[in-house]
């Protein structure tokens, strides 16, 4: 794992083996990245993300992934994902939302409400 100087990592935030956490990304409470990862410049991670093994984030803008979101395992994330998002694929599309206890649902709104 390597965390650049200038990221911040919240408490309870848990970062897999091998992951890399490059300059002025935030990774807020709760959230859980995989192993082998690459979050470039700048990702910020919201509130209980989960994030696969194999996940590459690279935006120099700046990338935003919302509270709740998840990421599937070796994803390439190249545009911001939403609150209770579920992207997969290269490049990561939404597929769907997931409730903050990570089942899968149609719509944001169902995500919302658990
Ligand atoms: C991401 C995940 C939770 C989605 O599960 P799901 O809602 O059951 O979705 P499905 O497996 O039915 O897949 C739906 C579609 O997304 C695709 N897909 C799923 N995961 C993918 C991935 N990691 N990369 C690329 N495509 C993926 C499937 O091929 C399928 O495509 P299709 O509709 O064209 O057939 C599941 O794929 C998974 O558990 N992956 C492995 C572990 C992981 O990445 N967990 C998330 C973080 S720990």
């Amino acid at each position: 794992m390597f965390v650049h100087a200038t990221a911040e990592i919240e408490d309870s935030a848990v970062i897999g083996e091998g992951t890399k956490v490059w300059h002025f990304c935030q990774i807020r409470r709760g959230a859980r990245l995989g192993r082998d990862c690459v979050l470039g410049r700048g990702v910020f991670v919201d509130f209980e993300v989960v994030i696969g093994n194999g996940v590459k984030i690279q935006n120099y803008v700046g990338t935003t992934i919302g509270k709740w979101a998840m990421i599937g395992a070796g994803s390439v994330v190249t545009r911001d994902v939403p609150d209770h998002g579920l992207v997969v694929g290269n490049p990561a599309h939404l597929i769907g939302y997931v409730t903050a206890s990570g089942r899968r649902v149609a719509t944001q709104e169902e995500a919302r409400n658990g």
